[in-house]
């Protein structure tokens, strides 16, 4: 995993979880204590056998989320326009907060990896750069 975020509108988040094994870990997020907004919508993506897969490739307007890798592991690689980091996602108590205008991309996903996600809103298209140039443009503004 990680321990030092260098890019901008980024963090750590480490859950709160109780082991009680052998009966399973269990894992807590709570708004406005963990999650630092209000929650909206989650997802999940799971079935990533593709080895070559690449999901995200952008950034948001303003939406906020946290990104939890809760079995497997993959590559998340962030960018604020000026700093790029490479996060190892391996460790299910620990989420990647990301608030708006932070390009990223996911890859190298493990097969039985799972991701979760945590959003501030609904989906909305108009809410995305799918553009890398036209990121880089209003990061600069
Ligand atoms: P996208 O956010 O680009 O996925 P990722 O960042 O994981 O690669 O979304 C992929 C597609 O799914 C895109 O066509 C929009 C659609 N989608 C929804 O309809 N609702 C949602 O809540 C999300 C996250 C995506």
């Amino acid at each position: 995993m990680i321990n030092k975020i260098k890019v901008k509108n980024a963090k750590i988040i480490k859950l709160q979880f109780f082991n009680d094994f052998p009966d399973g870990n269990l894992v807590i997020g709570e708004e406005k204590k963990s999650v630092p907004f209000a929650i909206k919508r989650f997802y999940f993506i799971n079935n990533l056998f593709n080895k070559k897969a690449i999901r995200g490739l952008h950034a948001h307007k303003k939406l906020k989320q946290i990104i939890l890798c809760v079995n497997g592991s993959f590559e998340l690689h962030l960018d604020d326009g000026r700093t790029k980091q490479k996060i190892i996602m391996n460790d299910p108590y620990t989420g990647i907060y990301l608030g708006s205008k932070v390009w990223r991309v996911m890859k190298k996903f493990s097969s039985d990896c799972v991701i979760l996600v945590v959003a501030s809103d609904y989906y909305k298209e108009s809410d995305y750069f799918r553009d890398y140039q036209k990121f880089l443009k209003s990061v600069n503004e």
